[in-house]
């Protein structure tokens, strides 16, 4: 008995483990149930009552000396394993470069938009995306159950006194025009909401920019003149524009803005339905009403409004043929931009 205890130790001692493989054999030969350490408990029973304490002590010296062994085996190892990954650092390679991210299309041609009109004059305002019925619809001329609201499908959030997420931003227009005296030259880009199933051609949340002029003297020419100057500048300068006659309720008259299919030059494509021409918003001189309901005096002023989606706009100038690209963050798709200059 004795001679074995003194081996056993004797092997401890020696033991050595430079791989995980040997680690786990050590740790089956003198750490597990079943190792010879173990078998010398499950020898207690065999022995005489009155040399159960002595032997009790002398194997549990064995166990403790098995199991200080054993961290210190795992330890070595683990400082091998690191000192041998920085072996393998090669400081001769050349650093990986991390690569940069792209502005996202719909904000490069926002701010491509917003550039056009700044140095035309028109500064910028902001409002909020939930919006009460008065800035929403009511001071737009909308009036109360009037089936014109229904053009846009609105996300309602309460309900008397209506509140909900803007529809347009048309919204900040009207309070521009409430806290500001003419002449008023305004340009609102933002985030709009309607209830629409998403489609490749329709979501539920876009963006619109949406221009104001008001001031003495401001006719149709002004409206068709500051337009064209933004397809020619947005588009190229050998794009066209035309006004179709249309309705909004807070413009009259009013008129649906067409640009010259810039995919195949006026010709007539798919993309444009053989037509030459795509729509890219509306636009109108502002309803005397609207004037008033904002206390502006409609017999001393007149203004002109346009809004545009700028998703359609980017999706005319990238030929991008599903609006749902731009919400699904695919790095493929996102790497293809760069910075508009
Ligand atoms: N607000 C309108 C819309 O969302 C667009 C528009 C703006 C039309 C200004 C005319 C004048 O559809």
């Amino acid at each position: 008995m004795q001679d074995k205890v003194q081996s056993i130790k004797a092997e401890i001692s020696a033991a050595t483990a430079n791989s995980q493989e040997e680690l786990e054999a050590y740790r089956m030969r003198f750490i597990s149930k079943k190792s010879v350490v173990g078998e010398l408990f499950a020898g207690m029973k065999d022995v005489a009552p009155e040399e159960r304490k002595s032997y009790g002590q002398v194997i549990n010296e064995v166990k403790d000396l098995a199991e200080a062994k054993f961290k210190e085996l795992i330890d070595q190892l683990n400082q091998q394993s690191a000192g041998t990954h920085t072996d393998h650092i090669d400081l001769t390679l050349p650093p990986v470069s991390g690569s940069l991210g792209s502005v996202h299309p719909l904000t490069a041609v926002r701010q491509r938009i917003i550039e056009i009109f700044e140095r035309i004059g028109f500064n910028l305002s902001e409002g909020p995306e939930i919006e009460d019925d008065w800035h929403n619809f009511t001071a737009l001329n909308f009036p109360e159950n009037h089936p014109a609201r229904e053009m846009q499908d609105t996300f309602f959030i309460e309900k008397n006194p209506d509140i909900a997420l803007r529809t347009h931003t048309s919204s900040v227009q009207v309070r521009v025009m409430e806290n500001q005296k003419p002449p008023i030259r305004t340009l609102s880009p933002g985030r709009v909401f309607r209830n629409e199933a998403i489609s490749a051609r329709a979501h539920c949340v876009f963006h619109q920019v949406e221009g104001l002029y008001v001031d003495e003297n401001v006719g149709f020419a002004d409206l068709k003149q500051t337009l064209y100057h933004f397809a020619k500048e947005m588009f190229g300068k050998q794009t066209k524009v035309r006004f179709r006659p249309s309705y909004f309720p807070f413009t009259e008259p009013s008129a649906e803005i067409d640009i010259t299919c810039m995919i195949c030059g006026g010709k007539g494509c798919n993309i444009c339905k053989g037509s030459g021409w795509v729509e890219i918003g509306g636009s109108g001189m502002v309803d005397p009403n609207v004037l008033e309901n904002c206390g502006i005096d409609s017999t001393k002023y007149s203004g002109f409004a346009f809004g545009m989606g700028i998703e359609r706009i980017t999706m005319l100038k990238y030929q991008i043929k599903d609006l749902r690209l731009f919400t699904e963050n695919d790095v493929r798709f996102l790497k293809q931009f760069t910075p508009m200059s």
